[in-house]
C-alpha cells in the first residue's frame, strides 16, 4: 500500500453504530485488529465527537462525507448501507482515491470490478483480485454466504449439478427494528392469552381464539409489516416482477459470483422465508451430485473446507440440542445436520444448516477482508 515497512494503516470505519458495524467492532476488538491499524471513526450525523476508545484513547469523528478525510485512508470499511455507498465511492473514485473499499451493502457486488468476500469458500477469487489490481471487496449476502459457508467444499470437489435451498430467515436480516418488532410481537401474543395460560384447566381453543385476534388487532407491526411471531412471511426483499423475490435471485446470481463460476453457473434457487428466529438463517437443501457418494466422503468434503463447520449427527437429539438457532445464535459455528440421500437415489442429497446472520452472514468475511489486506 505504499507505506513504509512495519507503519501501520489507516483504516476508517464508517457505518460502525449499526447492527453490523457494531458486531464487527465487536469482533475486530475480540480479535485484536485495532492494534494492527491506525483506526479512524467517520460519523455522518456526529463528527467532531468523541470517538470509541479501541485502545489508543478517544479521537474525534470525522465526517463521513468529508472526501479529503476519506481519501486519506489507506483502507475504508462501510456498514453504513447502499445509499452511502451509492453516494460516496463513486465520488471518491473519481478524485482518484485508490485505496481499499471494503463494504457490508449490496449496492457494488455484482460490479464487474468488486471482488465478493467469503474467504474461507474463495480465497482463490479473491487472491486472482489482489492480483488483477482489485480495490473493491464486497460482504456477500448473508444467506448466500452463510449457504456456501455450509456446502462450498461440495461445490470445490465439484459434486454439485444443481442446488435448491429454501430458507428459514430470522429478523436480524430485515434490520434491527424488526427484531424489537418480532419480541413486541410475541409479547402480545402471550399477554393477550394469558389470563387462560395461567389456567391449567382453560380451554386450547379459547387460548387458539385470543391468539387469531392479536393477530388482526393488536399486533405491532409497524417495521414488519405483518405479524411474524406466531407465523411466517414466505417473500424476502424486494417483488422482481417475474415471480422472483430479490433474496431468491441472489442466491444463483451472488452465489456463482462467489465460486468463480458466472461463466459456467451451477443453477442454484429455491424460495426464501422469514420466520420468528432472532438472529440465525436456517436452510433446507436439495442437492443434485454429479455421480453419487456415500454420506461419509460427502460429510468429509463438507467438513474439510474450514474450521468452523459443524457436521450434527443426523439423530433426534444432536439435531434438536445442536442444529437450531438457538443453538447456533452468537457463534461462529456453521452447522449442518439431517444430512442423508433422498428417495429419488444416491446422488440426491439433503441438508439442513444454520448459521449466525450477523457473524459469518455479515461482519466476519468483512473483518477477515480487512486482515488479508493489511497481511496479517
Ligand atoms: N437480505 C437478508 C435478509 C439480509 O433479509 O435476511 C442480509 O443479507
Amino acid at each position: 500500500m505504499g507505506e513504509p515497512a512495519g507503519a501501520r494503516p489507516k483504516v476508517g470505519l464508517i457505518g460502525w453504530r449499526g447492527m453490523v458495524g457494531a458486531v464487527l467492532i465487536e469482533r475486530m476488538r475480540a480479535e485484536g485488529d485495532f492494534a494492527l491499524i491506525e483506526p479512524e471513526f467517520f460519523s455522518t450525523t456526529q463528527a467532531g465527537r468523541p470517538a470509541p476508545d479501541v485502545g489508543s484513547g478517544h479521537g474525534t469523528l470525522g465526517n463521513g462525507y468529508d472526501l479529503e478525510a476519506l481519501a486519506r485512508c489507506d483502507i475504508l470499511v462501510s456498514c453504513q448501507g447502499g445509499d452511502y455507498t451509492g453516494k460516496m465511492h463513486p465520488q471518491l473514485r473519481a478524485a482518484g482515491w485508490d485505496g481499499h473499499w471494503i463494504d457490508a451493502a449490496s449496492a457494488l457486488r455484482m460490479n464487474d470490478a468488486a471482488v465478493i468476500v467469503l474467504d474461507p469458500v474463495n480465497r482463490h477469487v479473491i487472491d486472482a483480485g489482489l492480483a488483477a489490481g482489485c480495490r473493491d471487496w464486497i460482504g456477500g449476502n448473508c444467506t448466500v454466504s452463510l449457504m456456501l459457508m455450509a456446502f462450498g467444499g461440495l461445490f470445490r470437489a465439484g459434486l454439485v449439478e444443481w442446488m435448491t435451498t429454501m430458507t428459514y430467515q430470522a429478523a436480524s436480516g430485515a434490520g434491527a427494528q424488526q427484531m424489537r418488532e418480532l419480541l413486541a410481537q410475541m409479547g402480545v401474543l402471550h399477554a393477550s392469552a394469558r389470563g387462560l395460560l395461567d389456567d391449567p384447566a382453560s380451554a386450547i381453543l379459547d387460548i387458539d381464539r385470543r391468539a387469531r385476534a392479536a393477530f388482526d388487532d393488536a399486533m405491532p407491526t409497524a417495521a414488519i409489516g405483518q405479524p411474524l411471531a406466531g407465523s411466517l412471511l414466505p417473500w424476502v426483499d424486494r417483488d422482481l416482477g417475474n415471480g422472483y423475490s430479490r433474496e431468491e435471485w441472489k442466491a444463483g446470481a451472488e452465489g456463482n459470483k462467489i465460486l468463480g463460476l458466472s461463466g459456467d453457473p451451477v443453477p442454484i434457487d429455491g424460495l426464501c422465508v422469514r420466520v420468528g428466529a432472532m438472529r440465525c438463517h436456517s436452510q433446507a437443501v436439495t442437492i443434485k451430485l454429479r455421480r453419487p457418494a456415500t454420506l461419509t466422503a460427502l460429510e468429509q468434503v463438507m467438513a474439510g473446507l474450514h474450521p468452523w463447520l459443524r457436521i450434527i449427527p443426523n439423530e433426534v437429539e444432536a439435531t434438536l440440542a445442536c442444529l437450531t438457532p438457538a443453538a447456533v445464535t452468537g457463534t461462529l459455528d456453521i452447522a449442518v445436520g439431517r444430512i442423508r440421500h433422498l428417495a429419488m437415489g444416491e446422488d440426491y442429497l439433503t441438508a439442513f444448516t444454520v448459521g449466525d446472520q450477523l457473524l459469518w452472514g455479515a461482519a466476519e468475511p468483512l473483518r477477515r477482508m480487512l486482515r488479508i489486506l493489511i497481511g496479517r
